[in-house]
């Protein structure tokens, strides 16, 4: 699948194609003004500023729940910006799109009953030493891995070791440690082929085999020692479903007699599938994580329609929750992540939750909105309320993984 835009040719396509376009860059994710190829700034924060771990902290008491909680103030925060970390991918560097409001980058999360650790770069490199991750996913994952590196550059930042070209499969490695990082791009975790455009109107219709292995990434994963896997607003895009290799059902209005699906039917399928690649890889010995469906926060419209997040605080518990569709797709992942990790423990594969949902259903502060890119005089861009400015809240992503890892030493 490649979904290759030209930048440069925007302003001289038809508005319609703009539509078409603007929507792949706003819930898909090329790599379009990547800053990967980049090279390192110099890191600010002194190293000698942190703990160095030759021992491994201990976790927070198991039996608490740390996804339970609520956003509190962090003054201490960011622990790196927009200048110290080249790994910002351009449309969420919401520091040079000239943010005027940092409220946002000053909170922590707080498990009730207990306490959910910064983010510690030199524990996670001690706990990876000699092995390796893997996301599974698409552009929050991304986003995720490049808040692990921007968070992990404060103690080293890593070699590009990528096998292609293709800035979906990038591979890096620290060397000191021995740990290599790799990103695989999947936005629907089993097969998918971009079918024909229909109509000039809509984006790219895509059809999935729900059934089947998308092998770019599961053909590699007896490589990881951990794999985090997660999907969301891919599914919402125009789609034809299939199984069996027959078509079953799509998710849009047509004239023709295809069964309309809902949704979440084919997300949780697809989690099952991708759960099933894993359970049936007789060489895969790791540890898989789901994180959970991050919610968008738009209002006052969806998102092509002059949805914004223009919001500088994050909401109480009380404030806001989980609704319609997201609870379902929410359910439906959760409840095919225990059913696989009872099957894993057959082969005592383990199988760990990175429950964000919640944490993140909280944050409507966090998306970039406007300030993922300049303002376009002669091009309407949509405000991003999808994706998860840097630094920023998602920075708690690896808070929670880092604490997660730590309960399976
Ligand atoms: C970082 O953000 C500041 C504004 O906060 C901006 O002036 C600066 O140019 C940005 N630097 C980079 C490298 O993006
Ligand atoms: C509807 O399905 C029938 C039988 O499956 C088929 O013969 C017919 O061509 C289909 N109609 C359309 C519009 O696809
Ligand atoms: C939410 O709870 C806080 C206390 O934590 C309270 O002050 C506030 O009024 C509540 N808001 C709503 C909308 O119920």
């Amino acid at each position: 699948m490649k979904f290759k835009l030209k930048a440069k040719t925007q302003e001289s396509t038809p508005p319609i194609v703009h539509l078409a376009t603007l929507c792949t860059i706003l819930l898909t994710v090329i790599v379009l003004y990547n800053n990967f190829g980049g090279q390192p700034f110099p890191v600010a924060s002194p190293r000698s500023s942190l703990a160095r771990y030759s021992v491994i902290s201990k976790p927070s008491r198991k039996g608490c729940d740390i996804f339970n909680g609520e956003w509190v103030q962090n003054p201490e925060a960011p622990y790196y910006t927009n200048e110290t970390c080249w790994a910002i991918h351009n449309h969420q560097n919401c520091m040079k799109h000239g943010r005027p409001d940092t409220e946002y980058l000053r909170w922590r999360w707080k498990p009730r009953g207990c306490e959910l650790p910064i983010f510690n770069p030199g524990e996670f490199l001690e706990l990876m030493r000699g092995k390796s991750m893997a996301f599974v996913g698409d552009s929050l994952a991304r986003n995720q891995v490049q808040s692990l590196i921007c968070l992990l550059s404060r103690e080293e930042y890593p070699e590009d070791v990528s096998p292609t070209k293709h800035l979906e499969f990038k591979r890096w490695r620290y060397t000191t440690y021995d740990f290599t990082l790799a990103i695989f791009w999947s936005p629907y975790l089993v097969k998918a082929r971009e079918a024909e455009k229909s109509s000039p109107t809509l984006a790219s219709q895509f059809n999935l085999y729900l059934d089947e292995f998308d092998e770019e990434w599961t053909r590699k994963m007896a490589e990881f020692s951990h794999v985090v896997i997660s999907a969301g607003h891919w599914f919402t895009r125009p789609v034809i479903y299939y199984e069996n290799h027959r078509r079953v059902g799509c998710n849009f209005e047509n004239t023709g007699n295809v069964t309309r699906l809902s949704t979440f039917h084919a997300y949780g399928k697809a989690f099952r599938t991708a759960f099933r690649a894993l359970n049936s890889m007789k060489d895969y010995k790791g540890i898989t994580y789901l994180r959970t469906f991050s919610p968008s926060h738009f209002e006052g419209g969806p998102w092509n329609k002059g949805g914004h997040c223009q919001r500088t605080r994050p909401f109480k518990r009380n404030e806001t929750s989980l609704e319609g569709n997201d609870i379902d797709l929410y359910k439906s992942q959760v409840e095919e992540f225990r059913k696989a990790k009872e099957e894993g423990k057959k082969r005592k594969l383990k199988y760990r939750l990175l429950d964000t949902t919640r944490p993140m259903l909280l944050r409507p502060d966090g998306h970039p909105s406007t300030y993922g890119h300049w303002p376009h005089e002669k091009l309407t861009l949509y405000n991003d309320c999808v994706h998860w400015c840097l630094p920023g809240p998602i920075d708690a992503w690896n808070d929670f993984l880092l604490e997660i890892m730590k309960r399976d030493v």
